[in-house]
Parts: C-alpha cells; sequence; structure tokens
C-alpha cells in the first residue's frame, strides 16, 4: 500500500478483513475487549500478542483512522485523539518537563496561542513566540538550551501566513529538535510536510479532514518510539481519546478527501478572485492569489492553496454584519473546513471579547470577514456574494 497513489491509499490504507465480512469500517462501539483466557490477557498487555486493552488508548475503529492516517502523512504511526486542541496539549504534556520550552509562530489558532501562552505555564513551562515567522534568524534567535520543539501552523487560522517548512526543517534539524506542524487546513491531499522535513504533524481532524462538521477530533502523526509513549503515558494518564462514532466518520470523511480538497480549492481561488476585483472590497488574504505576499512560497510545498480566507470590506462593522445576514446559501456559523461555505465575523463573535486595541494587534477589523469556502456550485456561491453585496450598498444609500 505504501506505493500505492493518496486516493488509494485514503479509502484502503490500513484495512482489515473484520469478521464477519464487512465493506466498511465496523464500529466498535465499546470500551472492553474480552479475552480467551487468562493467558492471552497477560499477552496483549505485554505487547507479546496484539490486541486490544481498553477505549482510553486503543479501540479496532480508531486504530484504523490512525494507521489511514499515518500512510497518508508518511509516519510510523498516529494517535487520534477528542479534539484538535487535545492532540496539541497531549504533544506538548509528552515533549515537555518542567523548565522546558517551545519555540513557535505567533500565528497560530486561537486555541493554541492560549494553551501555548497561559496553558504551557501551568505545567512549568513556557513559549517563545516567533513574532515574524517569515524570517528564519527570529527562529534562531528564539530557540534556546531549553527548547523542546518548534512548532507552526501553515497556512494558519485566521492569519494565512504560510511557513516556509523546508528552511525551518533544517533549522530544527541543526539542533537536534523536531518540527510539529499543524497540517489542518492544508490536510495531506495538498500539503506533506513530513517530506519537506518536518517530524510530528497534528491536525484537527474537526474541518476538512471529517468534512461535514458532524465530529470534533484530533490526532498526532509521528515516529513510533513518539506515538507509543504517548500511548503508553499521556493518554491513559490524561484521557482525551477519539470516540469510535468519531474515527468511523473520519475514516468516511478520508475517502473523499482529495476530490473535496481541488473542490475546494477551485471555488476558493473563484470567490478570491471575485473579491479582489470587487469596488467594495479592500483586502483579500488568499494565498493563491499573486498578489499576496506568501503566493511564493506554495511553490514545491502546496498543491493548493485550501480554502480558507479572509477579506476586509470597505466599511465598518455594521457593514460586515449586513453582508453577512445578507446572505442565503453561505452558512454563518463559527467553523471551517466543511462542504458547506461558511462565514464568521471575527469582531462581533470569536474576538469580540479582546476589546478594540487587543483586536487591532490581532490584526482583527471590524468589517473583516472571515470566509471557508465550500464545495457546492461556484456559479451560487459568487452569485449569494454579489446579492450580499448589493444589499450591503442598499444600506449605504439609505444613511444618506
Ligand atoms: C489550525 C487549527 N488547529 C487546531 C484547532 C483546534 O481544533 P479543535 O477545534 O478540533 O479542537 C483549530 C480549530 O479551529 C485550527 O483551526
Amino acid at each position: 500500500m505504501s506505493k500505492k497513489g493518496f486516493s488509494t491509499k485514503a479509502i484502503h490504507a490500513g484495512h482489515v478483513d473484520f469478521q464477519p465480512g464487512s465493506m466498511i469500517t465496523p464500529i466498535y462501539q465499546s470500551v472492553a475487549y474480552p479475552y480467551a483466557d487468562a493467558k492471552e490477557a497477560a499477552a496483549i498487555f505485554t505487547g507479546e500478542k496484539p490486541g486490544y486493552t481498553y477505549g482510553r488508548w486503543d479501540n479496532p475503529t480508531v486504530d484504523l483512522f490512525e494507521q489511514r492516517m499515518a500512510a497518508l502523512e508518511g509516519t510510523d504511526g498516529a494517535i487520534a485523539t477528542a479534539s484538535g486542541m487535545s492532540a496539541i496539549f497531549l504533544l506538548s504534556h509528552h515533549l515537555l518537563s518542567p523548565g522546558d520550552e517551545v519555540v513557535s509562530s505567533n500565528r497560530v489558532y486561537g486555541g493554541t496561542f492560549g494553551l501555548f501562552d497561559t496553558g504551557l505555564k501551568k505545567m512549568g513551562s513556557k513559549v517563545n513566540w516567533v513574532t515574524k515567522p517569515e524570517d528564519i534568524n527570529e527562529w534562531k534567535n528564539a530557540i534556546t538550551p531549553k527548547t523542546k520543539f518548534l512548532f507552526v501552523e501553515t497556512p494558519s487560522n485566521p492569519a494565512l501566513f504560510i511557513a516556509d517548512i523546508p528552511a525551518l526543517a533544517k533549522l530544527a534539524r541543526s539542533k537536534k529538535l523536531p518540527l510539529v506542524v499543524d497540517n489542518t487546513i492544508a490536510t495531506p491531499a495538498l500539503q506533506q510536510p513530513i517530506a519537506l522535513g518536518a517530524d510530528v504533524i497534528v491536525h484537527s481532524t474537526t474541518k476538512y479532514i471529517c468534512g461535514n462538521g458532524t465530529s470534533l477530533g484530533g490526532i498526532i502523526c509521528g515516529s513510533k518510539t513518539l506515538i507509543d509513549g504517548i500511548r503508553q503515558t499521556s493518554i491513559r494518564y490524561l484521557g482525551p481519546a477519539m470516540a469510535p462514532f468519531n474515527a468511523w466518520l473520519n475514516l468516511l470523511g478520508l475517502e473523499t478527501l482529495s476530490l473535496r480538497m481541488e473542490k475546494h480549492c477551485a471555488n476558493a481561488m473563484a470567490v478570491a478572485t471575485l473579491l479582489e476585483n470587487h469596488p467594495k472590497v479592500k483586502q483579500v488574504n488568499y494565498p493563491g492569489l499573486d498578489s499576496n505576499p506568501y503566493h511564493k512560497m506554495i511553490k514545491g510545498q502546496m498543491k493548493g492553496c485550501s480554502s480558507l480566507l479572509s477579506f476586509e470590506l470597505k466599511g465598518n462593522y455594521k457593514d460586515a454584519t449586513k453582508f453577512i445576514d445578507s446572505l442565503r446559501v453561505i452558512t454563518h456559523a463559527t467553523h471551517l473546513g466543511t462542504c458547506r461555505s461558511i462565514v464568521t465575523h471575527p469582531a462581533s463573535t470569536t474576538h469580540s471579547a479582546l476589546g478594540e486595541k487587543e483586536m487591532k494587534k490581532a490584526g482583527i477589523s471590524p468589517s473583516m470577514i472571515r470566509f471557508s469556502i465550500g464545495i457546492e456550485d461556484e456559479k451560487d456561491l459568487l452569485d449569494d456574494l454579489a446579492q450580499a453585496f448589493r444589499e450591503v450598498g442598499k444600506q449605504g444609500k439609505r444613511k444618506k
């Protein structure tokens, strides 16, 4: 299977002939697996005999999802978790001891920022933020003898920062440190960080991998030593295991991942082009556009730019909310990476607690809209945007 193509692996890798025969992986909705006798139980626990012991750290349905993800990311193993955040937390907990440090790009998802900024302190560890992650010297300067890993999210949510993975991997290797990449937005269908020199991959499988917005999940893909270590210690003590049903939904998601990502990318490019040329749009943030500062990084690194973008309207908070309320096909929700297109208005939702000053620092303007482009028909998306822009225009006229 290792020599097969991505789409073939996404459907077949790791499959075992479950008995009685079933084309689709059964959902083992069970936390325990009775043993034939005491001898077998002891052999499974010591690892002499393959088998399952307890649902917090192993389950046949989850196991298959882990094997399939490892095959797609090109790692020896993987361990699935209850959410993307629990994957990043488990990995940090496993790699860090009190006094240790992480070096991370500051363009990371808000939950990751919170975990590194405040959560690590509670574990006696800390983060050294790289505030200009496009500059490799900043990374070099942030590394200390206490650093245990480098962390980068690329593309990042919501800033759409694109890192130079080979350059970071080279630096990590020279310092004998693992490079961890959050590959949630690209997915392995568009970006293979291990082939570019990274060591560990984390995902929120809640997004494109699941694809329908039906289940929270996360995964860590890495060496056998790392994954066995997390399974034997951190996940046993801390407990955020992936539910078997969620693993099953993720397996279904993987079967169509490469096709969906192609359509996500094509629709996103069409939407980004429309937005870039629209007179009511101030700025569009999408690495697929030639005008984007990170566009040159994509070459040789990504097969496509995925479908997360942000844009700023020429207008204010009210114009942005009017625009969002006028959309008919595109959903207003706090999510991304699903078949349906989703917009979020950070200033009134995810970042509303920050206050004006802090929001500005985080690069969030009152008229900014985050947009996860789905796989609906391109024309319907463009028409929906066009009619919402007209509604914003009407509002402007009324004000005069
Ligand atoms: C890039 C990235 N990583 C991690 C997470 C956390 O994932 P979850 O919501 O599954 O905990 C998110 C969530 O949006 C994300 O966008």
